[in-house]
């Protein structure tokens, strides 16, 4: 017999996480069971705005029903080869990915920091093959205040004191300069640099824009210097910031660039390095891999993902959009926002540190019905599904400006 579990509430579930779950993360209490395009609800039923979009894996909101029809077509007929066998859904996903970033190669993984970890054994390959660099002398230059992921190589290089201490001893050969510092730039760049590593805006460090002609600048030094350019695009990319790519404000193409979450459509984790065929064509079989990368189920909404994007209506529902939060931000300004960076539908928003901390004003926003998630101090982060109205992206607004007004 089958035995019912009685239906939990969200109080329960949040104690009933704490004794088996590694603390590795600080939730906002609310326990969503159930999601629709911009909006999720709670155990109980309570409706919230989802201002955050899982960190942008849900560009094209919950349960879009063009991918969720995808993966469904695909979990009937075909999940897993790995990659011992080709797979009929394999090829398609790389051309058409590979036709939308204008670059030639895709080598398909699952989350961003493998997509990350990859692109930087791509370069070094790249650079000791390609370049000449002596062996096990290739250096990557990184900026300052980046977010690329969480493996033991990439904490390596991370200047977050939080996501490296107790985690060493780390891997060499990184290079960490400020970012939006193109003088530094040069002056860290030699002949063992296999590439630059940075992203077109840092995320996790509060939506930094760099200002105009760092991206373009960061091209022709890397083509002066004969290093690669390498995108982290996996928060940027795919429609976030009113273009494919955000490099291609500033009309640029980088060697390599990074993706993952959006990739995945929200339903299973999906990431690629997309690059020139000269650099990814160093890769040789056994030299790297990944049981789950590239299979059909991934490949399958990956493509619908593609599809989406080749539509060019989600990049212009982001500038579109876009205009609206930054209007609707720049009332706020003194008004309890100390300041804003944003592009497109993305923005991290500075609150005033005497009405508290990023934490705390999320939490409020939350028992006002619209979920965010602070990054620093007393920063906030709105990337909002690009599915979202503008009515909601207003109400969102209005909720904001009470939630700092102490309206509410
Ligand atoms: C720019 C960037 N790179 C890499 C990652 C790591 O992605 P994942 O969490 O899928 O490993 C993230 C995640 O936030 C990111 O924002």
């Amino acid at each position: 017999m089958t035995s019912v579990v009685p239906a939990r509430t969200s109080a329960e579930l949040i104690g009933a996480e704490e004794p088996v779950l590694a603390h590795n993360y600080h939730p906002l209490p609310v326990v969503v069971a159930r999601a629709e395009g911009a909006w999720v609800e709670d155990v109980e039923g309570r409706r919230y705005l989802d201002m955050l979009a899982g960190y942008s894996a849900l560009n094209f909101g919950h349960r879009h029903p063009a991918l969720i029809e995808a993966a469904h077509r695909q979990l009937d007929r075909l999940t897993l080869t790995s990659r011992a066998f080709h797979n009929d859904r394999l090829a398609e996903f790389a051309e058409r990915l590979a036709a939308l970033t204008g670059l030639d190669m895709v080598l398909p993984m699952n989350t961003g920091a493998e997509a990350v970890e990859s692109g930087i054994k791509v370069a070094r390959k790249w650079a000791y093959d390609v370049k000449g660099v002596p062996a096990d002398r290739a250096t990557i230059v990184v900026a300052a205040d980046n977010f690329h992921g969480r493996t033991t190589t990439i904490v390596s290089f991370s200047t977050d004191e939080v996501a490296r201490a107790g985690f060493g001893p780390f891997t060499p050969g990184f290079r960490v300069v400020p970012y939006n510092d193109l003088a530094a730039l040069e002056a860290a760049v030699d002949e063992t640099t296999a590439a630059v590593l940075i992203e077109p805006i840092q995320g996790e460090a509060g939506v930094i824009v760099p200002d105009d002609g760092y991206l373009a600048g960061v091209r022709e030094l890397t083509r002066r210097a004969g290093c690669l350019f390498v995108a982290d695009e996996i928060q940027s990319g795919l429609g976030r910031t009113g273009r494919t790519l955000a490099v291609e404000h500033e009309s640029v193409v980088p060697d390599v660039v990074l993706l993952g979450k959006a990739l995945g459509g929200g339903i299973v984790p999906v990431s690629a390095v997309v690059a020139r065929r000269e650099v990814l064509q160093v890769l040789r079989p056994g030299e790297h891999g990944s049981t789950f990368g590239g299979n059909p189920l991934a490949a399958a909404v990956g493509t619908a993902v593609v599809e989406l994007l080749e539509t060019g209506e989600f990049q212009r529902r982001a500038t579109e959009l876009g205009g609206i939060l930054r209007e609707g931000l720049e009332t706020l300004v003194g008004k309890g926002v100390v300041g804003f960076r944003s592009r497109g539908l993305w923005a991290g928003v500075d609150v005033d540190p005497a009405l508290g901390t990023g934490r705390e004003v999320s939490e409020r926003l939350m028992r006002e019905g619209v979920l965010v998630k602070d990054t620093h101090g007393s920063t906030i982060r709105l990337a909002p599904p690009l599915t979202v109205t503008a009515e909601e992206l207003q109400g969102a607004l209005h909720t904001l400006e009470k939630v700092l007004a102490r309206q509410v």
